[in-house]
């Protein structure tokens, strides 16, 4: 059945349910496994994404992100993912930036990867059931950055992504993430936040992209990792509305946060306490990885043994979830 960019967009971001970021690259999952003693192959990578999506997801889960080789994929019982998860009224996505490559030579400032094949790539997506897809830009505080020429072309980045994706017919989740590492305070975030997402609606402007059709993924407004400085959900989430609420048009499609590193029940509980104080009618939900995934991850440890455990560790992480995105009018 064919769905409509606008229907795609308030399914994804429909009261109570979220997205699942299972799109993590091969050098990221084993970041995730090494920790577990998980041998990073493929076959693993696949038992993994087996093991989330075969948990009871249709109550919480709008969509999943995938990356391309789980698109590929077959779950252990020998269907393909996305026809599995297609049975459980859960939309298909796919990651399509292909990677960071440093910029001027320092790996201060990266710059995403994968323009040139775009619109290619995106025929065989859609051909094999991915309905949305995800562009993530990356930006790192330091003393002098993010430069404004990572902003310039990050922002160039994503709009042309954008573009791509809405004329062939998906829709384009938008992620411009400033990331956690660093001793920053939650101030020098929300100030480059801010920032970030000025140049980003500029630039999609300038494009003339059609807002309610796109999704974004900002990051919640946070210290930093190495920072001392410790602050409460209320303040997340207020700092983060400050932000967003002076940048967003009113007609974007909707937000999907990521989790960025947060504590997971941090991250979640930011999100309910978001959602209980924005006084805009933009929906907001979770499109996590770790927050969710951590719980499950830890208690599976690469064993078929614990699958059924961990997949109860996951429901009740994804109820929780659930919970923070719905909306009570
Ligand atoms: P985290 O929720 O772990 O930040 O991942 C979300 C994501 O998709 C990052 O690209």
């Amino acid at each position: 059945m064919d769905i409509n960019q606008i229907e795609i967009v308030h399914r994804l971001t429909e009261s109570s349910r979220g997205i699942l970021a299972a799109d993590e690259s091969v050098s990221t999952c084993e970041k995730r496994f090494s920790p577990f003693g998980i041998e990073n192959t493929e076959e693993n990578r696949r038992a993994y994404r087996d093991g989330l999506f075969g948990a009871n997801i249709s109550k919480y889960l709008s969509g999943i992100i995938l990356h391309e080789e789980t698109l590929n994929q077959e779950n252990l019982a020998g269907r393909k993912f996305s026809e599995e998860l297609g049975g459980k009224n859960v939309l298909v996505g796919i990651k399509v930036d292909q990677g960071l490559e440093n910029m001027n030579g320092s790996q201060l400032e990266q710059y995403s990867l994968g323009m040139e094949t775009l619109k290619l790539r995106l025929e065989d997506y859609k051909s094999k059931g991915a309905t949305f897809t995800k562009w993530r830009t990356v930006y790192r505080i330091s003393d002098s950055t993010p430069s404004s020429e990572l902003l310039s072309v990050n922002s160039n980045t994503l709009a042309e992504y954008a573009r791509e994706v809405l004329s062939a017919g998906m829709v384009p989740i938008v992620e411009p993430e400033v990331l956690m590492d660093g001793d920053h305070g939650i101030k020098k975030d929300r100030e480059v936040t801010y920032l970030v997402l000025k140049s980003l609606f500029q630039k999609l402007s300038e494009f003339g992209i059609d807002f309610s059709k796109i999704i974004l993924k900002p990051n919640m407004v946070a210290p930093g990792s190495g920072s001392t400085e410790k602050v409460s959900a209320i303040e997340i989430a207020d700092n983060t509305l400050a932000v967003l609420q002076e940048v967003l048009p009113d007609n974007l499609g909707g937000v999907a946060f990521l989790s960025g590193g947060i504590d997971p029940d941090l991250a979640i509980e930011s999100l309910r306490q978001i959602n209980l104080r924005k006084t805009s009618h933009l929906r907001m939900t979770f499109s996590f990885a770790r927050a969710l995934q951590a719980s499950f991850l830890n208690t599976w440890r690469g064993s078929a043994d614990n699958l059924e455990k961990a997949r109860s560790d996951f429901e009740i992480q994804l109820g929780k979830a659930s919970l923070a995105a719905t909306i009570y009018t």
